[in-house]
């Protein structure tokens, strides 16, 4: 007897489970075998779970659905997912982008009063709706390159209210558009201006108000902080995440962007979900990461935006630390929307090989949420978020940079995007 799925999507060239016990007639190729890839590849979704995966001949003989999709010649993954985003924020940078390009420096900017500073000073300005309104468009952008999982951090408010304000958009964007987004608070992004002479008056704002009201409202899943000249110190990130957990939220940092200020060994301490950017990380905080088992959430568009060295991907994988790649949307550093864009850097880039990338934008991205059981990778009773993408084999899609090779995306068990539609 065949089980009634809700669809079918079968005959895929490649079908990347990202689990590499279900890799199946790929024996003669040892990336895709590690990317559990399937070759005529199928799957059968029921609701908003993954219900079956496997061969296109028994899924279509053991299932049948009112939608089947032909994914001939094409390659299906997990939806994508971006661990790193600043997407909700008002107002433009290009003009100090442009000030970079003529030799001013990002932290010279941001200690002058720019930088963060004016991205905040329009945030306050816009309202909860101007903020939602200005932040869809920008996740449809990222939906149309097959990202279905999307981390958005706050960090443009600044106080309570805005605060506040950044994650009820990120809230409300949850509820009326395709991408699910996980939302960080980052408070602890700059002192704002107005406690600029009163910094531990802002430390204290943080613990006591801000952190708890966020955390008991549910406002956010995770705490980040910006460790960093002209951003926090060790010992002020220590306390703000020591609070944050305290609170119940998972605990991540901006770590290494401009200088090693131990970012990392403290997130192997804290037990935290990644340390992002690592530009500058020794060698002593590599080998802590990969020990505990925390995700480096690598971001090479900001790398590219500010003339800065890249991350070493090769150094972070062979010692063992998973790694993830992401966009750090944000109008400062990195205004992309383009994840496999940041995919292929990760590999032409950073030393990463083809599998490692695919699995940086899927499997270990949704490590650094905390989320791999969720989403990641197509297994039964994961979430039935997959892209089809028009490219015979996985490598293709990282080979052909810049160009939007999605197809189709379906996410929570609904075709959310349809080229030609
Ligand atoms: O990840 N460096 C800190 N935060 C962001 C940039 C934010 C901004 O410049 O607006 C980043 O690069
Ligand atoms: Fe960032």
């Amino acid at each position: 007897m065949t089980k009634q799925a809700d669809i079918i999507v079968h005959g895929a060239s490649q079908l990347l489970t990202l689990e590499p016990t279900l890799a199946h007639g790929v024996d003669d190729d040892e990336e895709a075998c590690a990317l559990g890839a399937i070759r005529d590849g199928a799957l059968a979704i029921v609701g908003d779970r993954v219900a079956d995966v496997g061969g296109s001949e028994r899924i279509l003989a053991e299932h049948e659905a009112p939608l089947v999709i032909n994914a001939s010649g094409r390659t299906v993954t997990p939806g994508l997912v971006d661990p790193h985003t600043h997407a909700v924020f008002a107002g433009s940078r290009h003009m100090e982008f442009a000030l970079r390009m003529r030799g001013a420096s990002y932290l010279d900017i941001l200690a002058a009063g720019g930088g963060i500073h004016s991205t905040v000073e329009a945030t306050r300005r816009a309202s909860l709706a101007e903020l939602v309104a200005l932040t869809r468009p920008r996740l449809a952008r990222a939906l149309a390159f097959g990202v279905t999982t999307m981390e958005v951090k706050s960090g443009y408010g600044l106080d309570l209210d805005n605060e506040v304000k950044m994650l009820l958009a990120v809230r409300e964007l949850g509820a009326s558009q395709p991408i699910r987004p996980v939302p960080t608070l980052l408070s602890a992004h700059v002192v704002p201006k107005e406690y600029e002479d009163r910094r531990t008056q802002y430390l204290d704002l943080l613990v006591t108000r801000l952190i708890p009201e966020v955390a008991s409202r549910k406002l956010a899943a995770a705490c980040d902080v910006f460790l960093d000249r002209g951003a926090f110190d060790l010992d002020e990130t220590r306390a703000i995440l020591g609070a944050a957990r305290a609170a119940g939220l998972a605990v991540k940092v901006h770590a290494g962007q401009f200088t090693d200020m131990g970012g990392p060994e403290l997130m192997a301490d804290m037990k935290g979900l990644s340390a992002d950017h690592m530009e500058h990380v020794s060698d002593e905080g590599v080998r802590r990461m990969a020990e505990a088992g925390v995700v480096a959430t690598l971001l090479p568009g900001a790398a590219f935006c500010v003339r800065s060295a890249f991350p070493n991907g090769r150094r972070l994988a062979d010692a063992g630390v998973p790694v993830a790649l992401a966009t750090d949307h944000n109008p400062g550093t990195s205004p992309t929307s383009n994840l496999p864009l940041m995919a292929s850097m990760g590999a032409a880039l950073m030393g990463l090989t083809c599998t490692e990338a695919m699995r940086a934008v899927t499997r270990n991205a949704a490590c650094a949420l905390g989320l791999e059981g969720e989403v990641g990778s197509l297994v039964p009773g994961r979430r039935a978020d997959l892209v089809v993408f028009d490219v015979p084999d996985f490598r293709l899609f990282l080979y052909h940079f810049g160009v939007n090779h999605a197809v189709l995306v379906v996410a929570g068990g609904r075709v959310v995007l349809e080229e030609g539609s």
